[in-house]
Order: C-alpha cells, then structure tokens, then sequence
C-alpha cells in the first residue's frame, strides 16, 4: 500500500491547525492562534477559543490545501483530536472532521493530542524504533511515557503530581510581568541569565521520593520558591534581576526533566527518547537532554521547534501511522473526550 493521505485537524486548546501528510511526509501545515485574544487574561478563555475555532477552521483548511496541492477527495482519511482538552474548543474540530468524513465518505480518525505531540517527530527523522521512552512536556501535561507501539500500546511510567512544566512556566512569567504564553518569553531572557545565580528546588528528586516517585514531577514548589524569591527582593526594595530568575528556573525544570527522562530509558531498557509537547520547544531542555542522552549512550530524537507546539501536522501524521497499521477506523459517534487518557491512542 502507498503511504495514506491524510488531513489532519488540530482545536483542543488555542490554535487551528490543519495539518495534510502522505505517510510521514509533510505536505502542508496551517495554524491560526487565537493567542492573541487571550493576552490580556493571562491564559486561555475557552469560549473566545471555541469562537475563534469556529471562524479560522474553514479558512486555514483552504489553505492547507492550497499549500499541499490537493483536492479533499483525494485523501485517504481524516484525523483529528477526540481530546484531551478544552471541550468546546474540540468539538468544533471534531464536528468539522466528522461532516467532511460524511460528505467525502472518508473514514474517521479520532486521535490523542498528546500522542501526536510524540509522533510528529516522524516527520523529521523517519520510523520510530520500537520500544522507545517519551518524554511529553505540554502546556497541561508532563509525562514519561513506555511506548511499545506508538498506535496502540504506550503506558504512562510518570507524570506530573501537581503541575505541568508549561503551566509553571506560563506562572513564572506572569509573576514577573512577562506576557503570556511565558515559555517563549522566558526561554528568550534566560539567555542573558545566569543559571546558577539562584538555587531554585528540584522537586521529587530526593532519596526519600524515589521509591514512590521515581519517575514522576513537581513543579509547584518550584513556582511557589521562585515568586517567594521575587516577592522578598520586591519587600526589601531590591530591582529584581528577571533574566538571573528566568534561567535559573529554566535551569531547575531542565535538570530534572532531563534527569528523570535518562534515568526512565535505563530502567526501561531502551535505547531511544522521543521528545514532544509545546515546552519541547525550549532551547535549554533541548540541550541539556541532548548532552546527558549522549552521555548515556541514548539516541535522542526531537521534532523541529516549529512542530512542537499544538498544530494539525501531529494529528495527520499519527493518522497516517494509525492507518498504515490497518487500524480501524472510528466510530462516527465518538465524542470529545476531554480528559481522554494517555494510554488511548485511537477514540
Ligand atoms: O503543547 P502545547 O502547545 O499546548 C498544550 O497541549 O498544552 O504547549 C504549550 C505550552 C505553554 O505552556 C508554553 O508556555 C510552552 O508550551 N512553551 C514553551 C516554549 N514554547 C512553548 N516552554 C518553554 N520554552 C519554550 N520555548
Ligand atoms: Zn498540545
């Protein structure tokens, strides 16, 4: 069988992406963010998301076909996110996805978002070899992930107990005045920071945790350490140096993401990390993941920064994994599932 055509349609939180791939080859990727319209709250309005889902899907998925050069009958199928996220926001895309399902007669995909935050790094470096480890930093989640086969049989080792990296850092920035979302912002002033300047904590990291807590995260002592520090220099009439506090949370989140995801693919026996979600991104955790993989003999496979906050490429290429694997297709009765499991790849 040739590789599948599949489109990819991505609304579970702030962004409209319409992702089209033959196989694992990228033929277009549209977004629309409605990050925007959200600044002035400090986060995401999930009915301002819903709207704006509503008013950019028809528009980017003409788009993407424009960009891919196809027409819609030409695909295969249709892939898109059945959760987890924020409800009214899915549905729009889920409804989308099911009346082009109907009008084309094409099957239904209803896939996990935080799967194809992992799988979009297929489009940049090829096949996955089986079994791996991920590690899945996203705005709400923070997971280490066992995957067997990566449409149909992944198991959570780990996972964040209070916050996710990417709300911590989207807390930090707004403790110290910086926009939202604050992963990018913070990512950019830790540059001229000094990592070491203060010793912020690592949380779940010592002896006493690690039967219990191995391979899970903490990030809220963190938070609540950092905006103590800010508040006291703030008391005591002290200019509160942002980039040092920037790069030195960034330096904690780093180290012990890093550290647990190494320590994970040990104790796996595996010799490949995937990495994935928007905090991916991050200039630092790419680095320091990057050294301390190498340093252990493992391969690290991380997608292009570009691809790894919330787009419609990840979903059509975990479609497109799901169909080569002769997967069935959904039901056209599934809903939205917004706290949809880690370990369901297909709805
Ligand atoms: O995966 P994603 O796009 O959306 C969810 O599925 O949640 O992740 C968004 C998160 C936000 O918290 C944002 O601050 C964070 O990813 N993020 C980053 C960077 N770019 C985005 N965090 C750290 N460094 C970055 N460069
Ligand atoms: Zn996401």
């Amino acid at each position: 069988m040739t590789a599948p055509l599949i489109l990819g349609i991505e609304s579970s939180c702030d962004e409209t992406g319409i992702g089209i791939v033959r196989g694992r080859e990228l033929l277009a990727n549209e977004v629309a963010s409605s990050v925007a319209e959200h600044v002035r709250f400090g986060g995401v309005v999930p009915e301002v998301a819903s709207r704006a889902h509503l008013e950019a899907l028809v528009p980017t998925l003409r788009r993407a076909c424009e960009v891919a050069d196809i027409d819609l009958n030409e695909l295969d199928g249709i892939a898109v996110t059945a959760g987890p996220g924020l409800m009214g926001a899915l549905v729009v895309g889920l409804t989308a996805a099911k009346a082009l399902a109907v009008a084309l007669n094409k099957p239904l995909y209803g896939v996990n978002h935080l799967i194809g935050h992992v799988a979009v790094d297929l489009l940049d470096h090829g096949p996955l070899p089986q079994p791996c480890a991920a590690l899945l930093v996203s705005g709400g989640h923070t997971s280490l992930l066992h995957v067997r086969d990566i449409t149909g049989d992944i198991t959570e080792i780990g996972a964040t107990i209070d916050d996710a990296a990417g709300e911590a850092y989207d807390k930090v920035a707004r403790v110290l005045g910086l926009s939202y979302p604050g992963g990018p912002v913070i990512d950019q002033l830790a540059q001229s920071g000094n990592p070491k300047a203060i010793a912020f904590p690592r949380g779940l990291t010592a002896g006493k945790d690690q039967a219990k807590h191995r391979f899970n995260y903490s990030f809220s002592g963190l938070k609540t350490s950092v905006s103590r520090w800010v508040e006291t220099e703030r008391l005591a009439g002290r200019e509160v140096p942002a980039a040092d506090v920037a790069a030195s949370f960034q330096e904690a989140v780093a180290d012990v993401l890093t550290a647990k995801a190494v320590d994970a693919c040990q104790y796996l026996g595996v010799d490949t990390l995937l990495l994935g979600g928007g905090v991916a991104a991050n200039s630092r955790l790419r680095e320091l993941l990057a050294e301390r993989t190498a340093a252990a003999g493992i391969t690290l496979r991380r997608p292009r920064p570009g691809l790894c906050t919330d787009n419609g490429a990840m979903i059509a290429v975990l479609g497109a994994e799901v169909v080569s694997a002769g997967r069935r297709p959904s039901a056209l009765e599934i809903g939205a599932d917004s706290g949809m499991p880690i370990s369901t790849v297909l709805a």
